[in-house]
């Protein structure tokens, strides 16, 4: 694989420019508009080889290298899931890439099930921890003694710090809470929310965990946030389905969009 992230890291550079990039994000269902938000290159996920053919519709498989309040950053528009082609791996090629293109730091959005009745359809919430409720892992087949990742600080203390503050700022709510991963793609049944709930888990959705783990792997500090786009199965009447996540997603995206902003103003 250092072959291929080397030349993907050249391809990438010829085109954005070899200024090391700071921080990476990833955006969610229904949040890839944030893309256009950044002044720099748009890079389809196509001419990249190696990086996933995401085929999940309310994602922007482009990767855009620019500039976003100042910061240079690497936003990843598009993620795979697991439940795409069961490879709880496909992200480590892009975030190996990205680790190569100089960030230290990676910031995972995600749209959630909120399992918490105080946390609402359109409300954001900061991953303090997560549980792996799949029992998947994307460093199974890892043949070095790095595959040991301790876990115990994985969502980043100093990152979510700031990442509070610049809520604060903003005036936006940011409660904090477990992400709990599901594989996906159909959604939880009650019965699965009941468990989760008992089990400490504050929100529910199919992705991001994988991407923590590798990002602990590669040495990259990570924090990761939810846009809540519906309460879990079973706690509201409302209906599920992933329509509605992305018909809901832009709700919390503009606060997302605030907060992020003034994290990459004043906290890089
Ligand atoms: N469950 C899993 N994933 C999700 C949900 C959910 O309720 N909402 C958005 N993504």
């Amino acid at each position: 694989m250092t072959d291929q992230i080397a030349a993907l890291t050249t391809l990438i550079q010829s085109r954005a420019g070899t200024a090391p990039v700071q921080l990476g994000l990833i955006l969610g269902s229904g949040l890839g508009h944030l893309a256009h938000a950044v002044d720099g290159v748009s890079i389809p996920y196509a001419d990249l080889p190696g990086f996933p053919h995401v085929g999940v519709s309310g994602h922007n498989p482009n990767l855009v290298i620019g500039t976003l309040e100042g910061t240079r950053v690497a936003v990843f528009g598009a993620r795979e899931h697991y439940y795409e082609n069961g490879n709880p791996s496909a992200m480590r090629l892009p975030l190996a890439v990205l680790k190569a293109l100089g960030a230290t730091a990676l910031i995972a959005t995600n749209a959630a099930g909120s399992l918490r009745p105080d946390i609402r359809p359109g409300d954001l919430m900061l991953l303090n921890d997560h549980i792996n409720f799949s029992g998947l892992n994307p460093l199974i087949g890892e043949k070095t003694d790095a595959r040991f990742v301790p876990m115990t600080t994985a969502h980043d203390p100093d990152l979510r710090a700031a990442l509070r503050d610049s809520a604060k700022a903003v005036g936006v709510a940011l409660p904090e809470g477990v992400y709990a991963w599901y594989s996906g793609p159909s959604f939880e049944t009650p019965a699965e929310i009941r468990a989760i709930k008992i089990l400490g888990g504050d929100a529910v959705g199919m992705s991001t965990v994988p991407e923590v783990i590798l990002a602990r792997f590669l040495g990259l500090r990570v924090a990761a946030i939810s846009t809540v786009t519906n309460m879990a199965a079973g706690m509201s009447d409302e209906q599920i389905s992933h329509e509605h996540t992305k018909a809901m997603a832009p709700l919390g995206a503009a606060k997302l969009e605030q907060v992020l902003r003034h994290f990459l103003r004043k906290s890089l």
